[in-house]
């Protein structure tokens, strides 16, 4: 990469000296697309984002294939990928058939996913909260027990398209449930990206304030309303390390109509490496990555830092 294609590097004091990135792209980025992605496009994004220096990259869902036809391939992608060296390839399961079979292909990395809102539970899940907890209590235990790292996912942690803001105290009581279970991590998901910056620092706040510790906690941002990596900077300033992003900013929920892509990774990267912050991401490979997979999909990747380093020829 020539000089101007990377950022210039100015600390800011009190940051994290090193950030890990949770690549979501093959699996929020691809769950959403309207076309079929051929499984081994999906196999071959996912070794490129290895190659790039990625080393959480999360594969695919073991979802019911009716509700998300997108990832009806996990049993065919999952061994495909699962042997590549130093790469954690965390999956989704939604319940005791989503661990069972995740765990039948060697799968050691685990999500579940709740809802901070009744009405998303319901529209994801279809289960109330509670019940939906008590779908994963179990499933969590059981992939503990078989040696599995567990992240819990929660929904709708600011805002809600059907209930409005979502009250702190309600994402915290789901945040704790899950931490209670044994999961490992949280991930706080914006998922339709209303969040601003003095939202996030509250809810970490008040996270902390209710025993959960900050290297529990990962950041979850959609990029609907362009606040993601403001939101992004107040994780930091705050002491977050894990950073959900997705390459080529894919992504969206299809149970969320107005939940658009996931933090480009290439945008977080520039602005992490701007800061002198390690993430060991090779941010040439990966924007030819995204690029790669823009001729896929057959549009341009909504990424400024892919079209930007790309010279806007994708
Ligand atoms: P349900 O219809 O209530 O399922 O769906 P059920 O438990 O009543 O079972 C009905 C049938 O489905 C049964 O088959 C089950 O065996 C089968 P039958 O006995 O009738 O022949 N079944 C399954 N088959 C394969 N795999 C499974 C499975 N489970 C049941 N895992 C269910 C409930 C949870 C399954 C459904 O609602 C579902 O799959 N939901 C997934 C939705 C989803 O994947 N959403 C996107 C991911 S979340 C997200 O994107 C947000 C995130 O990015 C963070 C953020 O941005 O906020 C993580
Ligand atoms: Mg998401």
């Amino acid at each position: 990469m020539s000089a101007e294609q990377l950022p210039m590097v100015v600390p800011a004091s009190d940051l994290p000296a090193r950030v890990r990135i949770y690549e979501v792209g093959a699996r929020d980025g691809l769950q959403n697309e309207k076309g079929a992605v051929p499984t081994e496009v999906k196999a071959e994004f996912i070794r490129r984002l290895a190659e790039a220096g990625l080393t959480t990259i999360e594969a695919t869902s073991f979802v019911h294939p009716k509700w998300v036809p997108q990832l009806a391939d996990a049993e065919e992608l999952f061994p495909r990928v699962r042997e590549l060296p130093g790469v954690e390839l965390p999956v989704l399961v939604p319940n005791q058939r989503g661990l069972d079979r995740a765990l039948a292909l060697g799968a050691d990395r685990i999500a579940v996913f709740a809802s901070a809102t009744e009405s998303f539970a319901k529209a994801n899940l279809n289960r109330t909260v509670d019940e939906s907890l008590a779908v994963f209590e179990p499933v969590v235990r059981q992939a503990k027990d078989a040696g599995a790292r567990v992240r819990g996912y929660v929904s709708m942690c600011f805002g809600d398209p059907w209930e409005g803001a979502v009250p702190l105290h309600q994402v915290a009581r789901v945040c704790t449930a899950l931490r209670n279970m044994g999961c490992d991590e949280l991930s706080l998901g914006d998922t339709i990206g209303v969040a601003t910056p003095g939202h996030v620092q509250e809810l970490l706040n008040l996270l902390n304030e209710e025993g959960v510790p900050t290297n529990e906690i990962g950041v979850h941002f959609h990029d609907t309303y362009g606040q993601a990596l403001a939101n992004t900077y107040a994780a930091l300033e705050h002491g977050v390390t894990t950073v959900d992003a997705s390459a080529g900013g894919l992504g969206g929920c299809p149970y969320a109509k107005s939940a658009t892509g996931n933090l480009a990774t290439e945008d977080l990267v520039w602005m992490l490496h701007g800061l002198g912050i390690e993430t060991g991401v090779d941010l040439g490979r990966l924007t030819a990555t995204s690029v790669w997979m823009a001729a896929h999909l057959d549009r341009p990747s909504p990424s400024r830092t892919v079209r930007a380093l790309s010279h806007k020829d994708q």
